[in-house]
């Protein structure tokens, strides 16, 4: 009885599987008074059907029975994925070499021989139920640490992508801020310059207007003047330089803003913030990758605000719209029409108002291989130095901290469509 506490189980199953019934008996008192259960078994046939309804934890087989013998039931039990792990031990007679062989060859773990000895079977079949159980036991624990090693490849994804992002946030927070006071002073020069420019326009009218007159000292020299250096000319292009550094700056402007809105990287907390604004200003840093030949087409919602953190949506859709970026320039040839089209609405569903972002691109598209992987962390198809599999295993575990789902479907060589929903959520303490 000791081994059968040490492992827990109480009353193991033993199938006694022989033709002669007074083989059948005698092991059955043998392991019955040690506490194990017993199926008493006449017949192959019935051996596997009784198996297949109730699992016996061991067998003992009998090699010679009339109809289907020992290694035939043996090969049926073994290829049952069922009853593949049921440890077999022959019986026999008297075993030949040749049986001895084959009994393991075919899958037995062990072989016990008339006349039977109680301590031998006990002692085997002891043995034979504690390493089944070891095995059991074994895979379950690497089952169990497979899931741990799934889940830790998960977080240290997270981590190097929050560390790499949070990094980023405080890099490009940092060059918003030293970038936005020279910014106001280029921005006020400009506008400073446009406004002398217009005295200067009356001036240069005014001379013309004097060389006219017919009694004005010096009038040759402001002929000359004026030939030489087309003050007309001048002003053309004095405006075209204002104009053109005033567009630069209004750009500059732009991107800092883009920047600051981006770099909520670090700004957990959960708020209540312009969805379209952060989707824009995830667009304008990419704005040199998709340069013109990637057309951006907004269909926006009428709503703007939602409750979530801010940072980590800039996220999701900086690695959605890169990755849609990517998809189009890795076509084999590029058409007038590739664009990224985002689309927002608002939709009511289970009666509560949900937030819907859709994504769409002209891009490669993906295979349904690809699909079922796609929110594995580190799964990639794209060259060393280029992807490194985390952009969507990160935004999915975003988009799930928001309590929302993130659907994809998608072709190959028609373009992907990704749809994010977020619920609505009401924050103690926080407002519009
Ligand atoms: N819009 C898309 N179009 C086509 N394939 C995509 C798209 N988005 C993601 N994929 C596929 O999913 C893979 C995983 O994406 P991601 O997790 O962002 O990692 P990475 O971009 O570093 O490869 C990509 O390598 C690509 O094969
Ligand atoms: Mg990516």
């Amino acid at each position: 009885m000791g081994f059968i506490k040490e492992y827990g189980k109480k009353n193991s199953i033993i199938m006694i599987v022989d033709d002669n019934p007074a083989h059948v008996q005698l092991l059955s008192a043998i392991l019955q008074e040690e506490g194990y259960e017993i199926y008493p078994v006449l017949n192959g046939k019935i051996a596997l059907e009784t198996g297949q309804l109730h699992p016996p934890d061991l067998i003992l087989l009998d090699i010679n029975m009339s109809e289907m013998n020992g290694f035939e039931v043996c090969k049926a039990f073994k290829s049952d994925l069922r009853l593949v792990e049921i440890p077999i031990i022959f019986i026999s007679a008297a075993v030949e070499t040749a049986d001895k062989l084959k009994a393991f060859q075919e899958g037995g773990v062990d072989y016990i021989t008339e006349p039977f000895q109680p301590l031998e079977v006990l002692a085997r079949v002891k043995t034979h139920l504690s390493l089944a159980n070891a095995k059991t036991e074994l895979r379950a624990n690497n089952e169990a640490l497979e899931t741990i090693m799934e889940k830790l490849n998960l977080a240290q994804s997270h981590l190097i992508q929050s560390e790499k992002m949070s990094t980023l946030g405080l890099l490009t927070a940092g060059i918003a801020h030293e970038l936005n006071n020279p910014l106001n002073f280029i921005s006020g020069s400009v506008q400073g310059l446009r406004k002398t420019v217009s005295p200067i326009e009356k001036l240069i009218k005014l001379c013309e207007f004097l060389l006219h007159s017919p009694n004005l000292e010096g009038k040759e020299k402001l002929q000359e003047w004026i030939e030489k250096n087309q003050p007309a000319d001048l002003l053309e292009t004095i405006n075209e330089l204002v104009k053109n550094a005033c567009f630069g700056a209004e750009r500059v402007s732009e991107i800092v803003q883009g920047l600051r809105i981006f770099s909520r990287l670090d700004e957990a907390e959960i708020k209540r913030i312009d969805l379209h604004e952060n989707i824009d200003s995830a667009l304008l840093l990419l704005r040199n990758r998709y340069k013109e030949i990637i057309k951006i087409i907004k269909n926006y919602g009428p709503f703007t605000t939602w409750f979530c953190q801010p940072g980590k949506l800039n996220q999701v859709f900086m690695n959605l719209f890169s990755n849609s970026i990517d998809a189009i320039f890795s076509k084999k040839e590029l058409t007038q029409n590739e664009n990224i089209t985002i689309t927002t609405r608002i939709e009511e569903r289970d009666s509560s108002p949900w937030a819907i972002i859709e994504i769409s691109d002209t891009g490669i598209g993906m295979s349904d291989n690809v699909i079922k992987h796609l929110f594995q962390p580190f799964f990639t198809t794209k060259d060393v130095g280029k992807g490194v599999g985390l952009g969507l295993a990160i935004a999915h575990g975003i988009i799930l901290d928001h309590r929302g789902t993130i659907e994809v479907k998608s072709s190959l060589n028609k373009g992907s469509f990704f749809r994010i929903l977020l619920p609505h959520r009401e924050f103690k303490g926080e407002g519009e």
